[in-house]
């Protein structure tokens, strides 16, 4: 598979609610594979499917980027349910938001049901970091990024700088795979 391109603000399939996987082959699979290759070469620790051009609910998350392969956790129509309802503030960033780095509030421990690549049943109860980027990841596939959890002003702020980026910075044809 070639090299995945990473979307950025403002691609527009970065605001889809992407659909469920309902079948867990090859295409699926060698997805799976792209995305953690490109989340790891970024770097980063956590990638969606629209990031990455694919509206389907689909995540990689690796807080080692790489360096631990037990770390990797690749979730399929993954499903986030709150065990803690306290919030804690941290900053993040985004793979599809270069340079930027916010302030966002995100529950502290969470349970995720998903599928793995192998079609079974997987449940994940994470905490700190880690269910810090379980929360953000699953919040794209419904289309949603942290700019949404900025206040409005900082949020217009925010937008404008990404969009004169983005008008700066050339965009590297698809592959012509998709
Ligand atoms: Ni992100």
């Amino acid at each position: 598979m070639p090299e995945l391109r990473i979307r950025t603000y403002p691609d527009p399939i970065l605001r889809e609610k992407c659909l469920p996987v309902e079948e867990i082959d090859d295409r699926v699979r060698d997805l799976a594979a792209g995305m953690a290759e490109a989340m790891h070469r970024a770097p980063g620790v956590g990638l969606a499917a629209p990031q990455v051009g694919e509206s389907i609910r689909l995540i990689v998350v690796d807080l080692s980027v790489g360096q631990d392969p037990a770390q990797l956790h690749v979730l399929v129509n993954p499903e986030v349910e709150v065990l803690d309802g306290e919030q804690f503030e941290s900053e993040e960033g985004c793979l599809s938001l270069p340079e930027v780095l916010e302030k966002v509030q995100r529950f502290k421990r969470v349970r995720v049901r998903a599928l793995n690549l192998k079609g079974k049943e997987i449940v994940l109860d994470a905490q700190d970091r880690l269910g810090r980027v379980l929360q953000h990841e699953i919040e794209h596939l419904d289309g949603k990024l942290i700019l949404d959890h900025l206040n409005r002003v900082k949020r217009e702020l925010v937008k404008r700088r990404l969009k004169k980026r983005a008008k700066m910075t050339p965009v590297p044809p698809s592959p012509a795979s998709r």
